[in-house]
């Protein structure tokens, strides 16, 4: 059965790592999984994500940014993400287009309506099945980026960025509940990996 997860969330909230034990987990078990991430996840989106990520790009307009994620993300979906679903296979991703819509839309303050029609141009209509929406107060989040060292320009922005974002997402998560759903990422990675499988179990079920 094919299924395609997105997690998404503030900086900080662990959700490469769980991405990764989640593709690792649904791998075990006998599952064709794919696990990637945006910016990225393709030769030309690896070398765009560069340019997004440089601390030498401090001048880029966020419309800069959008139009740079968003040809990221055509190469992915259309290079990785719609073939392995086609296959019949499950796609985890780390970050797509509603990081988009939250950094860009929310954070910047971009015409939401028009990043939503570029971005259903950019992906040709597919949406994620499942959105998990790991949460946790910014200020957690961007201590645990200066912690774990894991700085890049987009961090760079001042703290209201940070919180419009945070609540972006929740205002999104809250129009569509049949597709997101929150998870608390303040507790343990662990008990928050449970609360993933389980998820994800139950909509493969
Ligand atoms: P990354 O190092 O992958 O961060 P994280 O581990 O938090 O996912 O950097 C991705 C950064 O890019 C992150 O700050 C979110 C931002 N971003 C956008 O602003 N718009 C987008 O469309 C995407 C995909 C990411």
């Amino acid at each position: 059965m094919s299924l395609f997860v997105t997690l998404e969330g503030p900086d900080g909230g662990g959700k490469s790592t769980q991405a990764k034990d989640l593709a690792a987990h649904l791998g075990s078990t006998g599952v064709d999984v794919l696990l990637t991430r945006e910016p990225g996840g393709t030769p030309i989106g690896d070398q765009i994500r560069k340019v997004l990520m440089s601390l030498d790009n401090a001048g880029m307009l966020p419309q800069a940014e959008f139009l740079l994620f968003s040809a990221s993300r055509a190469q992915l979906v259309h290079e990785v993400i719609r073939p392995h679903l086609k296959r019949g296979g499950v796609v985890v991703c780390d970050r797509f287009y509603d990081s988009s819509l939250a950094y860009q839309g929310y954070g910047h303050q971009l015409d939401l309506e028009v990043l939503r029609t570029i971005t259903s141009f950019v992906t040709g209509g597919l949406k994620p099945d499942l959105t998990l929406l790991l949460d946790l107060p910014v200020e957690a989040g961007l201590g645990r980026r200066r912690e774990t060292g894991h700085w890049n320009r987009l961090d760079d922005y001042n703290v209201d960025f940070h919180r419009r974002i945070r609540q972006g997402y929740l205002v999104m998560a809250e129009a569509d509940r049949s597709r997101w759903v929150i998870v608390d990422a303040t507790r343990p990675m662990d008990r928050v990996q449970a609360d993933i499988r389980s998820i994800v179990a139950g909509r493969l079920a």
